[in-house]
């Protein structure tokens, strides 16, 4: 029932936390699930649209289907992917090509089409294909993940030993992977979450025009029934100028119900 809205877009989507070394075996992180952003990719997918899923941290969502799905662990890795993945140059995204040759990428890929079908048969004309969808650029960029703020500049090289009484973490500001994105791509449709306290509606307009966004869904993370590792959510969604809406509430709802309440937005506003 759900309209095809986002027919022929191609979607990129972060998600979950950002895990950023200490060292070999430690790291700072946060407890971002995942859910939010996997619920919008299979929303996103409902509604028609080809599906890049840039997952950071070690979540363990399965991968929704026909999504493509690349994982990450730190918030530079989430940047340089959501870069390439935006431009089409990512590797995940020539996987014909890639496969004549090897299989032994990192990424997972759960493609619907062509990549089952086993490696002998391909045509020049699959090649051809292939090549140009390898450079499709995206049409919207929806960033839930809950990137680190802060990172060590460099992890140690070997794990750190306990000899100290006391130890200081010195650390560096990541860099914004949405504001980055959404800057560098000003015909990029570009959609922000924020997790806000206090003053939402302040916070919320005050991200939209400094990341230069068209939406952005907003969450009281002081509600204890909402958020985070729930499976509930609900949002106040702020519109940029440029659009009729001004903001529109959800109310409580699954996680899936907002994602597919947040993609019908997103879809009635890109064809506004
Ligand atoms: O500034 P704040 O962290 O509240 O902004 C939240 C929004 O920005 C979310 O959409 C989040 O995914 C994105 N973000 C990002 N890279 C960062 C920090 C936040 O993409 N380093």
């Amino acid at each position: 029932t759900t309209p095809q809205l986002l027919a022929g877009k191609r979607v990129v989507i972060t998600a979950g936390p950002t895990v950023e070394a200490i060292d070999p075996v430690r790291y700072l992180s946060n407890h971002s699930t995942g859910k939010m952003g996997f619920a919008l990719a299979r929303a996103c997918v409902a509604a028609g649209a080809d599906v890049i899923l840039i997952a950071g941290g070690k979540i363990a969502l399965p991968t929704p289907l026909n999504v493509t799905r690349i994982d990450v662990l730190s918030a530079k890795e989430m940047l340089i992917a959501a870069q390439q993945c935006v431009t089409g140059t990512h590797s995940a995204l020539q996987y014909m090509v890639e496969d004549e040759h090897s299989h032994d990428h990192n990424h997972d890929h759960n493609h619907d089409h062509n990549h089952e079908h086993g490696h002998d048969d391909y045509s020049e004309e699959h090649d051809n294909n292939v090549n140009d969808d390898s450079v499709k650029v995206a049409d919207i960029f929806i960033a839930t993940a809950a990137v680190a703020d802060y990172r060590t500049e460099e992890a140690a090289p070997q794990k750190i030993k306990k000899t100290q009484a006391a130890m200081t973490l010195s650390l560096v500001k990541n860099p914004d992977i949405l504001a980055t994105i959404s800057l560098a791509h000003p015909e990029l449709f570009v959609v922000g979450f924020a997790a806000e306290t206090q003053d939402v509606e302040r916070y919320a307009r005050g991200k939209l025009l400094s990341k230069d966004l068209d939406l952005i869904a907003c969450n009281d993370v002081s509600r204890a029934d909402i958020g985070f590792a729930s499976d509930d959510n609900a949002m106040e969604v702020f519109f940029s100028t440029h659009y009729k809406n001004d903001s529109i509430t959800l109310d409580k709802a699954s996680k899936d119900k907002i994602a597919e309440q947040l993609t019908t937005i997103i879809g009635e506003t890109i064809w506004q």
